[in-house]
């Protein structure tokens, strides 16, 4: 697929992330308050870092293997993606501490689903929260998520592995979700 998406909702513009995107990204990924939440990304986090990784963002993209760079009119936010885990798409995502506790990852993630359920036949999704994480759990069982039970996963801003809430979305409760959203 070569064109490239991009999803617009009441607030953001999610689109795809470019190079010079990484002093941003750097900026707001550096930072343990982030960071220790997420799986893959090291703390202290480098420029070299967010550089490196935006040049492994391929141009070329599937609906299971994409980045969203969530940005309002003063710029980057953070990230919302989808990547394949296992047989399944799993979501993740990110916002710089400053933007939190305003309803925009929310509506990222809304408009991220919504995108990947429109586009593929998929009934399900799955993703998780380490098991401290109560925002990123709130969000997903707004949208419809349920646990389907606990795991470990590798945290690497905390280098060790973690319990990992797992959780799977499946299209008919996401729309359901939507309804009362
Ligand atoms: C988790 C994160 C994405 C949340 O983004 P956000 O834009 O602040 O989230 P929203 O405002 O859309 O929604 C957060 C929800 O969690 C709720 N919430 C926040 N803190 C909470 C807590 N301690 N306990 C329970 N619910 C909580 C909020 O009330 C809100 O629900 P509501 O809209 O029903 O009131 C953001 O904090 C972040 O990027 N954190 C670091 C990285 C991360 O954790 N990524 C997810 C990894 S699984």
């Amino acid at each position: 697929m070569i064109d490239q998406p991009q999803i617009v909702t009441p607030r953001l513009t999610l689109r795809r992330p470019k190079l010079r995107d990484a002093p941003r990204i750097a900026a707001l990924l550096n930072n343990f308050e982030v960071t220790k939440n997420l799986a893959r990304v090291p703390y202290p986090y480098t420029l070299n870092m967010a550089v490196d990784w935006l040049v492994r963002q391929k141009r070329d993209w599937q609906p299971d293997s994409i980045t969203f760079a969530i940005c309002d009119a003063g710029g980057l936010m953070g990230f919302c993606g989808m990547h394949r885990e296992g047989p399944d798409a799993e979501i993740g995502y990110w916002l710089g501490e400053p933007y939190w506790g305003k309803g925009y990852m929310t509506e990222a993630a809304t408009a991220v689903i919504d995108w990947y359920f429109s586009i593929t036949g998929a009934r399900r999704m799955v993703s998780g929260v380490f098991y401290f994480n109560a925002a990123s759990l709130a969000i997903q069982e707004k949208l419809g998520f349920t646990r389907t039970g606990l795991g470990k996963r590798i945290c690497l801003a905390q280098n060790t592995d973690i319990d990992h809430i797992e959780t799977e979305l499946t299209r008919d409760a996401f729309y359901k979700a939507l309804e009362t959203l």
